[in-house]
């Protein structure tokens, strides 16, 4: 946790920007697995961590912006589950623990909440994104289950955008030590990423590390010889030669702080011709988007600085034609990158996408796109010095999605389908790094993790 006097203030600012009623921020449940007792890790909610700092289940923040006052609300534990727990802190000495004078039980929730009903006081409260959240909310508030949502409050999600988007240093400090422990996955993968492994072994060796870092991986790891398949979660393949291997993961710290880190190596450790080629094309683009980013500039411009790098050097390979600045125009280099270029990251490895994720990537100036690829940027918006993205250009080569664009007659005066046939088999490379924007640009967060080829080489021969 951090000091509480950090806690207080970002209740306060948060006061100051919602400036009326009063605003509940439920905490999460544990997650049953497969029955109630045996439970999935328990990860507090990101919204409520923020304010609240609190790592306890089943608490509810309220914050008053009419009277100042805040409060959690929760039952005590009482002996039959402290025989099971160990002795731990009350539900009053949580919060003194973070600043908050007041406290009280789910009882003294109802109660406090009662007077606040018919819709028309209805309490702030953001879009709940689990199913027990939402029920919780509609008994306390009295809607229906189904109305929850509609009632969720915008303007209490945009000042929490506000606020969240902007890292402090000591938040900052949190996620260099989330890549640090990426650094720990991502170079011990890449020593064993070696012929007659599975990708299970690799995927099961980075969680171990997260772990030691003292916290789970931020989502679950990528770890696949088919890195065509964008966010491919299945393990079974063995590694072979000739393959490259696309490892997307990243850690989390035991405040919950994020990484979110793509290394993608040759299987045997060295780079063969072709593997080379796109490489360097995807990590010129990765290198691209780093020179461009600062404050000022949207992420949509950077998106399409890094594009153009990209439709450049498939162009040198013969895999597309005619002049950049108008294979850009159409998106005709989306089939081979059919993502955004990032996404903002923090408590959240996809920060605040529970808010919805255009009132996190985007603005009244800045609207996504609907261009394939480019309108699948999760965040586009013009960027200031505090935020921290991702950097994740890649290269596909889906074969269903080149033979469906083949079929239609897709781009045909910028996408060379015969050259293209030739990659087909090829897979997919995503480089990935995570970057702080800072008063004049931008900076790598962390130790740095091997990247060039060169690089690459050295600690998978290591
Ligand atoms: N790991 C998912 C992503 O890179 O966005
Ligand atoms: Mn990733
Ligand atoms: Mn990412």
């Amino acid at each position: 946790m951090f000091k509480k006097e950090t806690y207080i203030a970002r209740r306060e600012q948060l006061r100051k920007d919602v400036g009326r009623g009063l605003i509940i921020l439920p905490g999460n449940h544990e997650a049953p697995c497969n029955y109630p007792n045996n439970t999935y890790w328990f990860r507090q909610d990101s919204t409520f961590l923020y304010f609240f700092g609190l790592q306890r289940e089943d608490l509810v923040g309220v914050i008053d912006c009419e009277t100042g006052k805040d409060y959690i609300f929760a039952n005590d534990y009482d002996i039959d589950d402290i025989i099971w727990t160990g002795p731990l802190p009350s539900v009053k000495e949580l919060a003194a623990s973070v600043g908050v004078d007041n406290s009280g039980s789910m009882a003294d929730l109802r109660k406090f909440l009662e007077g606040k009903r018919p819709t028309s006081a209805l309490p702030l409260y953001l879009p709940p994104y689990r199913a027990d959240t939402r029920a919780d909310l509609a008994e306390w508030l009295g809607l229906s289950y189904s109305a929850v949502n509609r009632h969720a409050s915008l303007e209490l999600t945009l000042a929490c955008v506000k606020q969240r988007s902007i890292k402090s240093a000591e938040e900052i400090e949190e996620i260099e030590r989330a890549v640090e422990t990426a650094y720990n996955m991502h170079v011990g993968a890449m020593k064993m990423a070696m012929p007659g492994r599975y990708e299970y072994e690799l995927a099961g060796f980075m969680q171990g590390e997260a772990w030691k870092g003292n916290g789970p991986v931020s989502f679950p790891v990528i770890m696949t010889v088919h890195g065509e398949t964008l966010h491919n979660h299945g393990h079974n393949n063995r590694l072979e030669v000739g393959r490259m291997l696309v490892m997307d993961a990243g850690a989390e710290t035991a405040m919950n702080y994020c990484s979110d880190i793509t290394r993608s190596v040759p299987v045997g450790g060295r780079f063969d011709e072709r593997q080379k080629a796109i490489y360097e094309i995807v990590l010129a683009a990765n290198m691209e988007a780093i020179r461009a980013t600062r404050p000022g500039i949207t992420y949509q411009e950077v998106h399409q600085a890094a594009s153009r790098v990209l439709a450049e050097g498939y162009k040198g390979l013969g895999i597309l034609k005619g002049n950049t600045d108008d294979i850009i125009a159409a998106g005709a280099h989306s089939l081979l990158m059919p993502h955004g270029l990032g996404h903002m990251m923090g408590l959240d490895v996809h920060d605040m996408e529970n808010y919805g994720q255009i009132n996190v990537g985007y603005d009244d100036e800045t609207r996504p796109s609907e261009q394939f690829g480019l309108g699948s940027l999760r965040c586009g918006r013009r960027l200031q010095e505090g935020f921290v993205i991702t950097d994740e250009p890649g290269c596909y080569f889906i074969p269903a999605l080149i033979d469906k664009w083949r079929a239609d007659g897709m781009h045909k005066d910028f996408v060379n389908y015969d050259e293209l046939e030739k990659w087909k088999d090829f897979g997919g490379i995503r480089i990935e790094d995570d970057i702080l924007v800072t008063a004049d640009g931008c900076r790598v967060l962390g130790k740095p993790i091997p990247k060039t080829v060169a690089e690459i080489e050295a600690v998978m021969a290591s």
